[in-house]
């Protein structure tokens, strides 16, 4: 089954079939939009207990942006700011990261890089603008394998000042959970199997917070769904059944041209797509977005059909504007930089630099560390890449492991070289098969120091994770 088999799938638990379709919806008040005097508005990490499992099951307890799961959607206009006070009231230090925003470097949420993580009771204000159009999210970025896992994450929406011409949208954001059946969290969030296999799996998957998450749509109308993995380590693959879609933008960013989804999508922890999609299914039918086990369909997310609004389909979708690009110059003139990935369970790493010293794999495991990048262990003293801003970088990503990796670059979205020379589109996460080689480039635009990891958080934590310095 090669690049997908059960190596890097969770646990399971004992909820029947039913159940696993038919969630509850997380019963959490929607809170007075709090403003701090500064006029910010105020996001408020928290304690909260929620109902995620069936009735059945007790409520669970987690950590989420405003008591909900996920976190408040925030909209801006493109061009906008974003001005939030992040007022911590968790029982841990915590910060906010803007996935997939290229954001001022000061705002960037990372703590050790750009910010001394928010200790419990404190607060800071988070203020930049959103120039680029399209779906992103934010989420905690302290101890993130954690607060992740607890449930601090949400959308991030930047709206185009020309939307492409739809009935309607969906923001879904795909998240997942490793619940006992007390409706507790399980294992800890440092088990050294999950950091040096395939991260944390949840055995519960929820969209927007519940299992059983159903809109109700008309036959032949058209809608916008914008899709976030906010999972800590889940890949998903996701297929239409009822629907027929155009994938119209990857990590944010337009693509040139729709492309008809024709085969299962894959999303990896923290990309998103934007999808276009009609409504095929007969009125009184079922339409589903759909996440494939295996050979087993699941509806991640149910359309019931009402009457039609109008008698026949539309034609094929224009593509969205495109934000303002950073093009590079010719290819040959980059800089180019290697990024190596070894260990893992089954990687064979023998050694590799940690805390100022050569290590043992074993030494390595004792501290619960796995994963090394060029040789090294977590975050280094000199950056992987230095770069002026203005220059263009090209970087090889060598996995020599056996696991897959979602790389997220910072403050930049890339593309990859395709093998025949072309390129791919603009992201800002990549995903990497086990002992796969992809090469990426890109303008170091925006200066500051910008974190370059892997989403799948367990394995950030356990060693994969550098940084790039752009200079003014
Ligand atoms: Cu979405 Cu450094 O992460
Ligand atoms: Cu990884």
């Amino acid at each position: 089954m090669g690049k997908r088999d059960g190596k890097f799938r969770g646990h399971t638990m004992h909820l029947t079939r039913r159940s696993l379709i038919k969630g509850v919806v997380a019963s959490t008040a929607l809170p007075t939009l709090a403003r701090a005097q500064t006029g910010y508005h105020i996001i408020e990490p928290q304690p909260a207990k929620v109902q995620l499992l069936p009735e059945a099951y007790p409520a669970s307890d987690l950590w989420l942006f405003d008591g909900r799961a996920p976190g408040p959607e925030i909209r801006v206009a493109q061009g906008g700011r974003i001005e939030r006070r992040l007022v911590n009231s968790l029982p841990q230090a915590t910060s906010i990261h803007w996935h997939g925003i290229r954001i001022d470097n000061a705002m960037d949420g990372v703590p050790g890089l750009t910010q001394e993580a928010v200790v419990s009771g404190g607060h800071f204000d988070y203020d930049f603008a959103a120039t680029d159009a399209g779906t992103y999210w934010y989420h905690s970025h302290n101890q993130s394998t954690e607060q992740v896992a607890r449930g601090l994450y949400g959308a991030l929406i930047v709206e185009e000042s020309n939307p492409p011409d739809v009935d309607g949208e969906h923001t879904l954001v795909l998240g997942d959970w490793l619940l006992g059946e007390d409706g507790q969290l399980r294992d800890g969030f440092a088990s050294s199997h999950e950091r040096s296999h395939g991260g944390r799996t949840g055995n519960y998957v929820t969209t927007n917070g519940t299992a059983g998450y159903t809109v109700v749509a008309r036959r032949h109308q058209r809608l916008r769904l914008r899709l976030i993995n906010a999972a800590t380590a889940q890949i998903f693959e996701l297929g239409l059944h009822g629907l027929e879609g155009w994938v119209v933008a990857l990590d944010g960013m337009p693509l040139e041209r729709p492309e008809p989804v024709t085969s299962r999508l894959l999303l990896a922890p923290a990309q998103r797509v934007d999808l276009i999609v009609d409504v095929t299914a007969q009125t009184g039918d079922e339409a589903y977005l759909v996440r494939l086990e295996g050979e087993q369909g699941v509806a991640q997310a149910t359309f019931t059909v009402a009457d039609a609004v109008s008698a026949s389909r539309r034609p094929t979708p224009a593509a969205l504007v495109p934000n303002t690009e950073h093009p590079f110059g010719p290819l040959a003139d980059a800089t180019p930089a290697v990024l190596l990935m070894e260990g893992g369970a089954m990687g064979g790493l023998q050694s590799a630099i940690f805390d100022g010293g050569k290590r043992s794999a074993r030494e390595l495991a004792q501290v619960n560390q796995f994963w090394a990048f060029n040789g090294e262990v977590g975050l280094t003293d000199a950056p992987l890449i230095n770069a002026t801003a203005g220059e263009t970088i090209r970087l090889e990503i060598r996995n020599d492991t056996v696991f897959p990796h979602a790389m997220h670059l910072h403050g930049h979205h890339f593309r990859e070289i395709v093998k025949d020379g072309s390129l791919g589109p603009m992201r800002d996460t990549i995903l990497v098969f086990g002992r796969e080689t992809r090469e990426i480039a890109f303008v170091a635009s925006n200066p500051g120091d910008w974190l370059f990891h892997c989403h799948m958080l367990s394995h950030q934590d356990a060693g994969m994770k550098t940084w790039m310095r752009v200079l003014a």
